[in-house]
């Protein structure tokens, strides 16, 4: 099927950048509004954005009056008649979309394409509002629609095979990547971004560690370009609590039932950037980021011991990593020039228990009889921070019990200073703060692959290409190692009683060997 001509219903947000996007691609584009007023708002909206590519010399004059002339305001949906294919970019209420379609359905050819940027609503039941469902299905852009390269493109039971690869070869002409999937709460990006995100609300919610380190351990630990909750106030926590609701209807269960917090910021007002403040506050001197500095660095003032206690995790506590890790972590701190003692009898100011992802440091620490003076340090999935293998300064969760003293925690902090690495806070709990986030993020990945939602490549591509990951989930997987994500979701599963956590049973296969993690297409 030859698309040339396309239509844009709604130029808000989202469709001011989707006409940009075709018109760039050389296709001819009418773009109807509500009303006059809002048309020439949206059509100021894609102008400024043309222009603000001459400025920035990645458009010369002459294409920019070119693809600006490809642009047709229509003054209603009557004059997309010789549309080849619609999209409809209203907002996001199944009745303003039925609405639309149906008015479509009166002036469109019977083969023209009508396709929706839906969401988080079914695209089944926007299809099923159509005289021709068959040819109604899902092109989902991101957002801003002008650089972001991924398309989810959407088919229910009722979309025909023609309809899909027109819309797949279309994404591809725009030069975007399509990922096809079946019309399921969420699609592949958002499913796996919302859950997420709702855990790190709820790990802050339940003090698991303070805003700053949860953002800290994610940037740090995971290497992604931004914390859960800055970007929870960039999406905008109302929304983001509207597609939660959406997911929870469809999957249930933990991970969807939005953090009571989400509501409660929500309904103080303090829904993110977009009314000046979230998790964080914004500005207006600082309107791209906070205004308050991080929280206090946890190097702290304190002096560097001379001395450190170094106690191994206890026996059954973890296999072979963990004591290595410990074996490894007494070399680092005595080539930072800290004599390190193994025999906890001896009167040091701090004492290190070398932890795993478990956790638990209260009970090495007692029975060592020096429960104030003991911190919990645990490396988490090394390798996997900012910055290349090599140059990364490493992560590194310290974990106080209820017993340690204040002091003991700021003297670990200087520890880790001098060690050259970064430092969060967790609570002591399974998984810990980089783990407990990580893993059960790539747990959501690795079912949606073993349901048969998508593959491996599909999550890849909808993660780095719609939510800008440097690596999607399933290269995650591969890098941090599967058995080290059994090990970790065990703990939590083990540890909190929730089925959200268990290892699934192809992690199991691929932590066994039986088959290699695919490594995606994480760049
Ligand atoms: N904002 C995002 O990040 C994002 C990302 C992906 C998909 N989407 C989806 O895109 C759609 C639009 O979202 P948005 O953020 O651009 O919203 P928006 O409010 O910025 O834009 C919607 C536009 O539709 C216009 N409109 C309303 N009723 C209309 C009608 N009957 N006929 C023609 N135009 C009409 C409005 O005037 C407005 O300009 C929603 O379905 C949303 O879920 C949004």
């Amino acid at each position: 099927m030859d698309i040339r001509e396309v239509g844009v219903v709604g130029l808000g947000t989202m469709g001011a950048g989707i006409a940009e996007v075709f018109a760039r691609a050389g296709l001819r584009v009418t773009a109807v509004e509500a009303d006059a007023g809002t048309l020439s708002a949206g059509v100021s909206l894609l102008d400024r954005s043309l222009r603000k590519l001459v400025s920035r010399g990645r458009l010369t004059q002459d294409e920019y009056a070119e693809i600006a002339g490809r642009v047709r305001p229509g003054p209603a949906i009557a004059t997309l008649s010789g549309a080849d294919l619609v999209i409809e970019v209203v907002p996001e209420q199944l009745a303003v979309k039925r609405a639309v379609i149906s008015e479509l359905d009166q002036v469109l050819r019977p083969s023209a394409i009508i396709a929706t940027n839906t969401s988080s609503l079914s695209v089944t039941s926007i299809a099923a509002g159509s005289a021709h469902p068959g040819r109604v299905p899902g092109m989902h852009f991101f957002n801003p629609a002008p650089v972001m390269r991924l398309v989810e493109v959407v088919t229910t039971v009722l979309t025909e095979p023609a309809t899909a690869a027109a819309v797949t070869a279309l994404a591809t002409r725009l030069g975007k990547t399509p990922v096809l999937v079946n019309d399921r709460a969420g699609f592949v990006a958002n499913a796996l971004l919302l859950p997420y995100l709702n855990h790190a609300a709820r790990l802050f919610e339940t003090k698991h560690a303070t805003r700053d380190d949860i953002d800290l351990a994610v940037t740090a630990g995971i290497g992604l370009p931004m914390g859960p909750l800055a970007l929870l106030d960039l999406i905008g926590l109302d929304t983001s609590v509207a597609i939660l609701e959406v997911l929870a209807r469809e999957f249930g269960g933990t991970r969807y039932a939005p953090a009571p917090l989400l509501r409660r910021l929500t309904d103080a007002g303090r829904t993110g950037r977009k009314s000046g403040a979230g998790f964080y506050e914004y500005s207006e001197e600082r309107p791209g980021g906070p205004a308050r500095p991080p929280d206090e660095d946890h190097a702290d003032l304190s002096p560097v011991p001379g001395t450190v206690t170094l106690i191994d995790p206890p026996a059954g506590a973890g296999a072979g990593p963990h004591s290595d890790r410990a074996a490894e972590l007494a070399s680092q701190i005595a080539a930072a020039g800290i004599s390190v003692t193994r025999n906890p009898a001896h009167a040091t100011e701090l004492v290190i228990v070398a932890i795993g992802p478990e956790g638990g440091v209260l009970g090495p620490a007692t029975a060592a009889g020096r429960a104030a003076d003991a911190v919990g340090l645990h490396l988490p999935v090394p390798g996997l921070g900012s910055g290349t293998a090599g140059q990364s300064p490493g992560l590194a969760e310290l974990v106080r019990s209820p017993l340690t003293s204040d002091r003991a925690l700021a003297a670990a902090g200087a520890l880790v200073a001098r060690l050259g690495m970064r430092v969060v806070r967790s609570a002591d709990r399974p998984g810990l703060l980089v783990g407990a986030l990580l893993f059960a993020h790539l747990r959501d990945a690795i079912a949606m692959v073993a349901d048969g939602y998508t593959t491996p490549e599909g999550v890849d591509t909808a993660m780095t290409l719609g939510c800008g990951y440097p690596r999607g989930p399933m290269r995650l997987l591969a890098d941090a190692g599967p058995q080290e994500a059994v090990r970790v979701l065990g703990a939590m599963h083990r540890g909190y009683g929730d089925p959200a956590f268990a290892p699934p049973p192809l992690l199991r296969d691929y932590a066994a060997g039986g088959q290699p993690v695919p490594g995606g297409t994480g760049t």
